[in-house]
């Protein structure tokens, strides 16, 4: 399985899926790695691993829709299985998403539909909830909405701070991605009215 990675900071979960590439878990490879932010750390992590990266800079495009279209030329060019979503900080344009149609997953710092959007820890925090976590599910043109792939519930502890909640569900961003990845990459993954199957799982 052919993969794209988008990115905008730091890249820890696209790290965690090369780690999972490399232990051979997942059988794929990631053939491009691009981002929107020049000074983004996870550029310099793909480059570690040998991985082709390049920054596409959105202050050359007059709007979103440019900048997309000029986004999914370039993706288009490694003809790819699976557009990854790893802390990619831009909104997806309709007609990105239509290219990528089912192919675009991403990663959720909350148990979807709760706390979609920005700071989805810190909106647990302030909510009072006592278990948050984390989802893969695909992209479609509601926000944070698609088709729920995986999830991980973590506790939320009374002397949190967003800093050790974030912490905490990070951890199990790790390992949620790789494995959503793995199934997919196994062919296992069905979505049947927006339910997501996958086959043989053991949760
Ligand atoms: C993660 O918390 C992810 O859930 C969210 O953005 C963050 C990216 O972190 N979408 P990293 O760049 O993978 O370290």
């Amino acid at each position: 399985m052919n993969l794209v990675v988008l990115i905008s900071g730091r890249g820890t979960n696209l790290e965690a899926i090369i780690r999972g590439i490399n232990s051979k878990k997942i059988k794929g490879k990631i053939s491009l790695v691009i981002s929107n932010k020049k000074d983004a750390k996870g550029l310099k992590i793909a480059e570690k691993y040998g991985i082709k990266t390049e920054f596409i800079d959105p202050s050359l495009y007059k709007t979103r829709e440019e900048y997309d279209l000029k986004l999914a030329e370039r993706i288009k060019k490694e003809n790819p299985d699976l557009v990854v979503l790893a802390g990619y900080m831009r909104i997806l344009t309709d007609g990105f998403i239509d290219t990528f149609e089912n192919r675009i997953i991403n990663i959720h710092p909350s148990l979807i539909p709760a706390f979609q959007g920005l700071k989805a820890q810190k909106q647990a925090l302030e909510f009072g909830a006592k278990f948050t976590g984390c989802t893969v599910h695909f992209v479609t043109k509601e926000l944070d909405s698609g088709p729920i792939i995986v999830q991980a519930v973590v506790p939320v502890m009374p002397d949190d701070s967003e800093e050790t909640l974030s912490e905490r569900i990070l951890h199990y961003e790790h390992r949620i991605y790789p494995q959503a990845i793995k199934w997919l990459s196994d062919g296992r993954v069905q979505v049947k009215n927006r339910h997501v199957i996958v086959k043989g799982a053991k949760y």
